[in-house]
């Protein structure tokens, strides 16, 4: 019993005195052409901010950077684990380096009586910041990459993309299945988060398009705060040059009575909300205007399966009048091409689940190369 009082005391002791520690990322997301959010968390509670400054050859430390908070209505957040501060009014094309800092809250009990403790942050002494590049406003020229269905192979991943050089993406697209299931923090940092911020992601922009899988567990509804959108929606529209990028959630793939889904899905109602949404947007002047226009859906519109039935009834004839040059899918877990026919009016590339798209654009020259394992090319296209 000694023992035991012993053991459970210094247990306490130590983690009361373990020192607050950056635990996963930081990592970007919802690029624009002035802004971008960073997303990383910590062991304790902190007030955290970011420390950004141009990347005009001049030391970090020439002068007072400017710092940037997580606000709500005008107050800085300083209760939280899970830190998500937006750099904005940035300009379009430049290079950016930023630092991230996690002041410790020790202890709140009343009023603003916030008791600080110590400070983590990214290295600052041995290693430079990190660095990103906002989307441009005008060029016609982008290359990303797109994976998808890595369900939560984060190692196979990592083998995948051995050879890849990231900084040459604007972006690296997430085309959904990610995970298998989406259950707490730990796990999908373990699947796929924490590889991605190893290869790319604390420079590079994830760019998240949620798949059926990221639907399902108890901590789904949480996933959006972990890439998160300025206006919570898990469908948008980005600009990137002039080229047109729509992201698109095509929820689950059964019907909403399915046994699977256990009374919880809703997404009938939710594919017909989203498609008022892109109705909408297609009819903006910044989409009709773009150079290239290119959808990400993880769920392809082809097939009978309901969702696959759905998406063909709501978003499908949007499209078709859109002027969509390709859509990047998944979901089979196999590699397909389908070009544009009567019925779906524009080519839709299925990436599998053991390979990577990358695609250049060009104008409107669009080249698209499927790589597989050991970097083999399994297909490349020409589109346009
Ligand atoms: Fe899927």
């Amino acid at each position: 019993m000694k023992k035991t009082l012993i053991f459970l005391f210094s247990l306490i002791s130590s983690l009361a005195s373990a020192q607050i520690k950056i635990t996963h990322g930081p990592y970007l997301c919802d690029m624009t052409t002035d802004g971008v959010t960073v997303v990383w968390t910590t062991n304790k509670p902190a007030l955290s901010w970011v420390e950004m400054a141009p990347d005009d050859g001049k030391s970090f430390y020439s002068t007072e950077q400017p710092k940037y908070f997580e606000t709500v209505a005008g107050r800085k957040q300083a209760h939280k684990t899970l830190h998500r501060i937006r750099l904005s009014n940035l300009n379009p094309a430049t290079n950016y380096r930023y630092r991230i800092f996690s002041r410790e809250v020790l202890n709140w009990n009343a009023g603003n009586n916030v008791q600080y403790g110590q400070t983590a942050s990214s290295n600052v002494y041995s290693k430079k910041p990190f660095l990103f590049k906002t989307y441009p406003d005008s060029n016609e020229r982008v290359s990303f990459l797109v994976m998808n269905d890595i369900h939560g192979r984060a190692a196979f991943m990592k083998d995948l993309c051995k050879d890849v050089d990231f900084k040459q993406f604007a972006f690296v697209c997430m085309n959904g299945d990610m995970a298998n299931f989406i259950e707490s923090e730990e796990q999908i940092f373990k699947d796929f988060i924490d590889a991605s911020v190893d290869m790319y992601a604390s420079e590079t922009p994830i760019l998240f398009a949620r798949g059926n899988h990221e639907t399902r567990g108890v901590f789904s509804d949480s996933l959006i705060d972990y890439f998160p959108t300025q206006d919570g929606k898990t469908y948008q529209h980005y600009k990137v040059g002039t080229v047109s990028i729509l992201v698109l959630d095509g929820g689950e793939d059964k019907p909403d009575s399915d046994i699977e889904y256990n009374g919880l899905a809703h997404y009938d109602a939710y594919r017909a909300e989203e498609a008022k949404w892109l109705e909408k947007v297609v009819q903006t002047d910044d989409f009709k205007n773009a150079s290239a226009r290119i959808v990400f859906l993880h769920i392809p519109p082809y097939g009978d399966w309901h969702g696959n039935v759905q998406l063909k009834k709501h978003f499908v004839p949007i499209l078709n009048k859109a002027g969509i040059d390709v859509m990047f899918s998944g979901h089979t877990h196999r590699y397909s091409f389908h070009p544009k026919n009567e019925e779906v009016q524009f080519p839709v590339v299925v990436n599998g689940n053991k390979s990577y798209v990358r695609c250049d654009i060009d104008n409107n020259k669009i080249r698209v190369e499927v790589v597989g394992e050991d970097g083999k090319s399994v297909q490349t296209l020409h589109i346009n």
